[in-house]
């Protein structure tokens, strides 16, 4: 873990370049960084996190230029969007390049864009001069990370550099939304909230990522503890009586995924979760609680 000094952050686009592993903050969680068009370098990012191959990867850009020669066409709505929204938190899937690596996109016919605002990341991408490929740098299954601590928890060595920018401002990963789709479907709602995309339809959560839209699998996050949800915190201080052990979670965006971190190390064996209302952020805050709740299985890597 080193500081996102200018210097560091010029070894580190080093680093990507050679085809090494960079994880980094953006305004949303930290992300774990590669040559999006090195498909040796990709591969190392699913190994590091234990990522299931069918997972495809967002990709990083400079800017609405980098985009276009990833993209095999920019549909209708994309330039408003981005013009509107980047750099910032708006992942956008348009219809991939063929010289994108099918290791990126999981063999899809698409490529999910976003340009980040972070100053770290965008000093990253304008010294690398090169698409980073980059989920969010957790371990699979455990909750995003926010702070660099997060990450070195979780890949400690597999990772060739971690530069530690603080805590994340959004603390919420980006809203995914499907250009290719019309009109556009949000795939995940996130830090833009919907009321901001002339609120865009959400694609309903699927049994089978393989085959529909990935990151809506009901499991997502999976908590050591059970996860109850409740509509009122009057709700959720009467059943705390009846579970003394109870963790206790009153979630804000920007420190959920923290404050989940927490409950799973204190090890809790019942966490108790206030749902904020499904508006603005707390739409976000529902969808990642709700899939925190959630019994059932991962698909298998
Ligand atoms: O805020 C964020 O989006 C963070 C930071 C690091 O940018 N990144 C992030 O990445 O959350 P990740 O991999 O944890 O989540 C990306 C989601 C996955 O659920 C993946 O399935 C979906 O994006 N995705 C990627 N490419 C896609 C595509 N072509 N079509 C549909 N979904 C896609
Ligand atoms: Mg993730």
């Amino acid at each position: 873990m080193v500081p996102a000094t200018p210097a560091n952050i010029t070894r580190a686009a080093k680093i990507l370049r050679d085809g090494g592993l960079v994880a980094f903050p953006t305004e949303t969680v930290y992300g774990l960084g590669a040559h999006a068009l090195d498909p040796v370098a990709v591969r190392t990012i699913f190994a590091a996190k234990q990522r299931p191959a069918w997972d495809p990867l967002i990709v990083h850009v400079t800017g609405i230029e980098m985009a276009r020669r990833l993209a095999d066409h920019l549909p209708p709505r994309f330039h408003e969007l981005a013009t509107a929204f980047w750099p910032g938190p708006l992942t956008l899937i348009v219809p991939r390049a063929p010289h994108v690596p099918d290791e990126v996109t999981a063999g899809r016919p698409t490529i999910a864009l976003r340009q980040p605002r972070h100053p770290v990341a965008a000093a990253l991408l304008t010294a690398a001069q090169l698409p980073i490929a980059a989920p969010s740098a957790n371990q699979f299954g455990r909750p995003s990370p926010t702070r660099a601590e997060h990450v070195a928890a979780d890949l400690g060595n597999r990772v060739d550099m971690i530069l530690d920018g603080g805590p994340t401002e959004l603390g919420l990963e980006s809203t995914i939304l499907d250009l290719t789709q019309n009109p556009p479907v949000i795939l995940r709602p996130g830090a833009i909230p919907r009321e901001q995309l002339d609120h865009a339809p959400l694609a309903g959560p699927v049994a089978d990522e393989h085959v529909t839209a990935p990151g809506m699998t009901l499991k997502h996050y999976a908590p050591h503890a059970r996860v109850e949800l409740f509509e009122t915190e009057t709700d959720l201080r009467a059943r705390a009586r009846q579970l003394p052990g109870a963790g206790i979670l009153i979630p804000t965006a920007a420190t959920l995924f923290a404050q989940l971190r927490d409950l799973d190390e204190r090890g809790v064996p019942v966490i108790l979760a206030l749902l904020p209302p499904p508006t603005g952020l707390g739409l976000a805050v529902r969808d990642r609680l709700t899939r925190a709740a959630a019994t059932g299985t991962l698909p298998p890597p």
